[in-house]
């Protein structure tokens, strides 16, 4: 039986720093020593404004990186978009702010035991947890290329930073207001040709993974994403963040995204059932 991430705990966590990256908000928050416990894939829980609010649910953010060597002990960064209610109240807390945080939640994005080829593609602010996996892979050995995507350039979240840990860096825009203009999906059947790529890590929006994974179907490919589903608890227990995954002998049963996922094997997860009862 699967069960929530065991390191999960909640606490009461200060922010802080929260900083404007085009259109996204860069958020530093303080979990002590909870830093060492995350790994890249997992996410947060955020109950959002303030104790008195309607809004009962907590928010989901997957974490983007920790830092355990900072002045302020052991820090996260999340990107976030202010879009609706929540994260909008999230993006408006002043540093020093104390947020009541679930953290570390899901799954992690595994590793390679050898050193391979491998290829990360992000599509908008799902580019921000590739950064951190980039530097855990290329201390592993492995080459890392990256491919980012999104409608236009101020949803591009590349950070100087992180650019390091990768070998290339290609960027599509719907617009072409920044990098080549285009589907961050259009170079990728070709790449994993030329560079014989072994693994892709995804994460973005959910049409975007599941046209990663039509590419790499029949192909030999691994092919590592992190879904967003919507998810209401976050820790498994209402069933809101189902989607339907397929075992080795090819039964299908909806898992939960909060506790089996976020990180799951493409080549299981059933893309065109996503969002159907079974
Ligand atoms: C694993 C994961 C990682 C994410 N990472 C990021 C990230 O890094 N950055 C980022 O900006 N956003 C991220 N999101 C999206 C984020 O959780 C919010 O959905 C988004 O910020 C919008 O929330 P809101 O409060 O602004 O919008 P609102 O529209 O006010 O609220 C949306 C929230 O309502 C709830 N909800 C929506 N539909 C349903 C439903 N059918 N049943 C029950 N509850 C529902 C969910 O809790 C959802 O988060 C992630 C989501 C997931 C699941
Ligand atoms: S969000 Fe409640 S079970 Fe996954």
């Amino acid at each position: 039986m699967v069960q929530i991430n065991k390191n999960a705990a909640q606490i009461k966590a200060t922010l802080v720093s929260n900083k404007r990256v085009g259109q996204y908000y860069q958020l530093i928050i303080n979990i002590g020593n909870i830093a060492n416990l995350c790994k890249p894939g997992n996410f947060v829980a955020i109950s959002v404004g303030g104790e008195a609010s309607p809004m009962v649910l907590r928010r989901a953010f997957a974490i983007s990186r920790v830092s355990v060597s900072t002045a302020f002990g052991g820090t996260m960064e999340l990107i976030v978009a202010p879009y609706g209610q929540g994260s909008m109240w999230l993006c408006a807390q002043a540093e020093g702010a104390t947020l009541d945080v679930v953290v570390p939640l899901g799954t992690a994005f595994g590793i390679p035991t050898e050193p391979v080829q491998v290829l990360l593609v992000g599509g908008g602010y799902g580019s921000a947890p590739l950064f951190g996996l980039a530097e855990t892979l290329n201390a592993r050995g492995c080459r890392v290329d990256m491919l980012l995507g999104a409608s236009t350039a101020g949803k591009i979240y590349a950070p100087m930073e992180g650019k390091r840990a990768v070998n290339s860096l290609r960027i599509y825009t719907e617009d072409g207001s920044m990098g080549q203009m285009g589907w961050v999906t259009d170079p990728i059947a070709s790449l994993i040709a030329d560079l014989n790529i072994a693994v892709i890590y995804s994460c973005g929006p959910m049409a975007m993974l599941s046209a990663i994974n039509a590419i790499t179907s029949g192909r030999d490919v691994v092919h590592q994403c992190a879904v967003e589903e919507s998810m209401a608890c976050g820790i498994g227990i209402c069933m809101t963040c189902v989607l339907p995954v397929a075992d080795e002998t090819g039964a299908v049963s909806m898992l939960r995204s909060c506790i089996d996922g976020p990180v799951m094997d493409g080549a299981f997860v059933q893309w065109d059932k996503v969002g159907q009862a079974l």
